[in-house]
C-alpha cells in the first residue's frame, strides 16, 4: 500500500527553539496523569495554533506558551494544591527559554501567557496569545474529548462511572461522586461563556453542545430508559 503523507506542519513547528522546548516539555511531562499529561500539551498546541491562525497572533509565542503551560502541574499535585501550577509553570517557563537560547522579552511574553492560563486563577489574560491559550487548553475539556477525559480524570480519581444530578450536587471534589457527569454538570458547561475569542467561542459552543447531548443520553441510559 502506497505510504500515506503525513499531514502539513505549521511553520512554526519547525523552529529550532519551538522544537528544543517541544522535547524539554515532553519530558518533563512525562510522568504526568493521563488527563492532564503531554497528548492534552500537543492537542493544545494544535487548537491554540489553529485559533490562532487568522487572528494576527505571534505563533512562536503561542506554541511556545502552549508547550509550557502545564509544566507547573507535578509540582501543584506534589504539593496537594498548595503551589498553583500556572505561577510554577510560568517561572519554569522563563528558566528553560532563557537556557535554550530566547531572549528576555521572549521569555517574559510567554511567562505571561502561562501565568494567566489558570481557569480559576485571578490573573486574567490580557494579550491576544495570552487569550488564545486560555481558549485552547479549556475547548480540550469539550467535545468528544472533554467526555473522554472527565471520564479518564473521574477514574484517576477513583470516582464512580455514573451518578444522577442530585448526587453530583452532593458528591466532593476527588471523592467516589466526583463522576465525569458531576464535572459536565458542575464545571465544563460553564467554559463556553467564560471563553475570551470569537474563534474559541464557536468552537466551544460546538463542542459543548455535543458533550450536552452525550450526557443527557448517559443519563436516560444509566436510567433503564434506552
Ligand atoms: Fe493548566
Ligand atoms: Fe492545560
Amino acid at each position: 500500500m502506497p505510504k500515506r503523507a503525513a499531514p502539513p506542519q505549521p511553520p512554526v513547528l519547525r523552529d529550532r527553539l519551538v522544537r528544543a522546548v517541544r522535547r524539554e516539555a515532553r519530558r518533563l511531562m512525562a510522568a504526568g496523569r493521563g488527563s492532564h499529561g503531554f497528548d492534552h500539551v500537543e492537542r493544545v498546541l494544535a487548537l491554540a495554533l489553529r485559533l490562532g491562525a487568522a487572528s494576527g497572533a505571534d505563533g512562536r509565542v503561542l506554541a511556545l506558551a502552549a508547550l509550557l503551560h502545564d509544566i507547573g502541574r507535578a509540582e501543584e499535585d506534589a504539593s496537594g494544591g498548595a503551589i498553583c501550577h500556572a505561577a510554577a509553570g510560568a517561572a519554569g517557563a522563563r528558566e528553560i527559554l532563557l537556557r535554550l537560547g530566547a531572549d528576555e522579552r521572549l521569555a517574559a511574553r510567554v511567562a505571561d501567557c502561562v501565568r494567566r492560563h489558570r481557569f480559576r486563577g485571578a490573573a486574567r489574560p490580557v494579550s491576544l496569545e495570552a487569550k488564545l491559550l486560555f481558549d485552547a487548553d479549556k475547548l480540550d475539556s469539550l467535545g468528544a474529548v472533554g467526555v473522554g477525559r472527565a471520564f479518564l480524570f473521574a477514574g484517576e480519581v477513583g470516582a464512580r462511572l455514573h451518578n444522577s444530578a442530585a448526587a453530583a450536587r452532593r458528591a466532593r471534589d476527588y471523592g467516589p461522586g466526583d463522576t465525569a457527569h458531576r464535572e459536565w454538570l458542575v464545571k465544563l458547561r460553564h467554559i463556553p461563556g467564560r471563553l475570551l475569542t470569537p474563534a474559541g467561542r464557536r468552537m466551544a459552543a460546538d463542542r459543548a453542545a455535543f458533550a450536552a447531548s452525550f450526557f443527557e443520553r448517559f443519563d436516560e441510559e444509566a436510567a433503564g430508559k434506552r
